[in-house]
């Protein structure tokens, strides 16, 4: 039996580790031990705490579980008012408030300013005291707001004490509150499998969960923070500049975001602003606009605050994602595999910097499950690149005369018949290749960069191509005469020339290439490399049945199905016969049974251009050989390879420590026969 002085004692070393382990893993996002070592500590301490209650404390980890339920918040007076922002929507309204700035202090240099993404979350402040985490607070009105600190103690990346010793006596944080895109998507997926309500976005989801009465309830909930800067602060002196600042959150174990940088001047500014605005969809988070805040703290204090916002801080909007506006009509288009997607037409609404006049409804189950009509009041997203879709209906506002969407019997392309197998969202049309919707696609696809790569053949000439009846089936591009080319609009001679010499490289391809651009349903680029890996050569995969195809890591017995069932109909065989007639060629590889992976376990991203050969023949040569390639970069990647214009994931691995290796250690690594 351990004496009481003992027992102390590891508890509070359990604490300790179980401290710095949680900062490890949730703020620096590199564990030193295994999750069921963190585990096991916390069951030690979880049963020293049940056995001595006088020993549990409000730093301990074990309080991150959650607390018992509250009946309701109590009220906080923050120490510093909680200020907002001025925003600026236009790049001439941002050039005003710097040079009203330069103004005020009589500067005519370039003024340096922190700049940082503005976090789509909500804010928080959180009271240290002696390094301790005492309280957590909403934002409330700026001046009260309400007390959650059993809530926030639930977070993992809000240290419950300060890691350094340096800590001042007292200091409030101020922090965002997000829920990751990544995580958002779980947790609405598992709302979702349970038949519960999903949340409309990431920021509504942190929200309902931070204001959780039981804060066993939010303990489940995926939150994360981002802290951005400080309140009240006593018995220590602030640094001179936010960026140093943002430093010293990072000392003391605060986790800040990594996209941070300091700017000169209003063009400073200008371009951060469109560099994050570029990387926005990569963040694993959802911002909403820059903030630019004036670096120097006693210019900051100089320029005060006007009626609740900083006149030293503006935040930069990005255009809104979402807008509502009216569903006019819905429209069915056909895929490549025959699915019928409904596209709800919509009264043209300018959102994420477009006027948006369609969106996508997904397909039928989707319709039924947001409850649309045709008439009803919706809210549309466009985010980035990504195609605008329907969010959710705004029940209140369906008109009368809203009417619900039917799936056509008949194709609207080619009139066969739909059909929609129970218990399966998709509908499809089951006219095959008779469907020139299908058909089109199928080209589209067989040409796309990933696929065969046929420079030049774009989605307007294949349509030509179809509706023109020059083209039948995949292998009809490869007969097509150079007058036949020079006939289709938008073609000269020049063009005509060039589209049948790309014609001609494409045929030099790779077994993984050709099976991805074949098109069966589910098969894509990860799929067909597994196949190609695995069986080495196309007569094996032809031959497979389902049985054999399911050794393939990662395929089950759906896509094995859509594999045996492409290969039987005789007109896929033919077409991929005639391909291979007119010279469609790739060089086979030995089965992967005899392939030694000396890469398993690695992680390599690509970065930039290479000269000797491309991204994607870079990419399949090193998952031949066991290795993992990430298109972002972590801590656990093993080097990036960074090749001309490397670009922010060069950055960003220089900020991780993570090793860069150029394109002759990449030769070194995958051998220079790179095929
Ligand atoms: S500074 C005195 N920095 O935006 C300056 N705020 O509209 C006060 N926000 O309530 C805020 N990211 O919730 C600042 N990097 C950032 C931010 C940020 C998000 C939020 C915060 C604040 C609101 C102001």
């Amino acid at each position: 039996m351990s004496s009481p002085a003992e027992i102390k004692t590891r508890v509070s070393q359990l604490r300790e580790r179980l401290n710095h382990h949680n900062y490890r893993y949730y703020v620096l996002d590199d564990p030193e031990i295994p999750d069921a070592e963190y585990d096991r500590l916390l069951r030690e301490l979880q049963s020293l705490e049940a056995q001595y209650p006088d020993l549990v404390s409000p730093d301990s980890p074990t309080q991150r579980v959650g607390a018992e339920p509250l009946k309701a918040f109590g009220e906080v007076t923050h120490k510093l008012p909680m200020l907002s922002l001025a925003n600026a929507f236009t790049e001439d309204q941002m050039r005003a408030f710097d040079k009203r700035i330069r103004a005020l202090l009589d500067c005519s240099k370039p003024i340096e300013y922190a700049a940082e993404p503005k976090l789509d979350g909500l804010a928080i402040s959180l009271l240290y005291q002696n390094g301790v985490l005492v309280r957590g607070a909403t934002r409330g009105n700026g001046v009260k707001g309400e007390d959650i600190t059993q809530n926030v103690r639930t977070i993992h990346t809000v240290p419950l004490r300060l890691v350094d010793h340096e800590y001042p006596t007292l200091v409030e944080v101020r922090a965002e509150v997000y829920i990751s895109k990544q995580d958002f998507e779980r947790l609405n997926a598992s709302a979702r499998e349970r038949g519960e309500r999903t949340f409309v976005n990431p920021r509504n989801a942190a929200a309902g969960s931070l204001r959780q009465l039981d804060p066993r309830l939010t303990a489940k909930r995926p939150l994360s923070v981002f802290c951005y800067g400080v309140g009240k602060l006593e018995g220590q002196n602030p640094p001179d500049r936010q960026s140093a600042l943002l430093e010293q959150l990072r000392a003391w174990g605060l986790r800040v975001c990594p996209e941070t940088e300091i700017v000169q001047g209003a063009e400073g500014c200008l371009h951060y602003y469109r560099s994050v605005s570029a990387r926005r969809s990569a963040l694993p988070y959802e911002i909403d606009g820059v903030v630019y805040k004036v670096n120097r703290l006693d210019w900051q204090r100089q320029l005060g605050s006007v009626s609740r916002a900083p006149r030293w801080a503006i935040a930069h909007k990005f255009p809104a994602q979402e807008e509502l506006t009216q569903i006019v009509d819905v429209a069915f288009s056909v895929g490549r595999t025959g699915a019928l997607t409904p596209t709800a037409q919509l009264k043209p609404v300018f959102v994420g910097g477009a006027t948006v006049s369609n969106a996508t409804l997904h397909n039928m189950d989707e319709i039924e499950r947001k409850d649309v009509h045709i008439g009803d009041w919706v809210i549309i997203r466009r985010a980035g690149d990504v195609i605008p879709e329907v969010i959710r209906v705004v029940r209140e506002r369906r008109p009368e005369h809203a009417r619900r969407i039917q799936l056509p019997a008949r194709c609207p392309v080619c009139n066969s018949d739909v059909i929609r197998p129970p218990g399966e969202a998709v509908a499809r049309c089951t006219g095959s290749l008779i469907c020139a919707a299908q058909r089109k696609e199928a080209i589209k696809h067989y040409a796309s960069r990933r696929a065969m790569d046929i420079e030049g053949l774009g989605d307007k000439l294949v349509d030509q191509l179809v509706d023109r009846n020059l083209v039948n089936r995949i292998d009809d591009i490869y007969r097509l005469t150079a007058d036949q080319w020079a006939s289709l609009e938008r073609m000269g001679e020049k063009s005509a020339r060039n589209l049948i010499e790309a014609l001609e490289e494409s045929k030099r391809t790779t077994l993984a290439n050709f099976i991805y651009a074949l098109g069966i349903r589910e098969v894509g680029e990860a799929t067909a490399q597994a196949l190609s890996l695995h069986f080495g050569n196309l007569e094996s995969i032809m031959a497979a049945d389902t049985n054999t195809l399911q050794e393939v890591m990662d395929i089950g017995p759906v896509v094995a199905e859509h594999i045996t069932s492409f290969f039987q109909q005789e007109l896929n065989r033919e077409v991929i016969a005639a391909l291979r007639e007119l010279g469609v060629s790739w060089p086979n590889a030995e089965p992967a049974a005899g392939i030694a992976k000396p890469l398993t376990g690695h992680t390599y991203v690509l970065s930039g251009a290479l000269t000797s050969l491309t991204r994607e023949q870079a990419k399949q040569r090193l998952q031949k050989l066991g290795a993992k390639v990430s298109s972002s970069v972590s801590k656990k990647a093993t080097a990036v390879i960074a090749g001309e214009d490397p670009g922010s994931k060069y950055e960003k691995a220089v900020a991780l420590g993570v090793p860069i290796i150029g394109e002759d250690e990449l030769m070194d690594l995958i051998g220079t026969n790179a095929d």
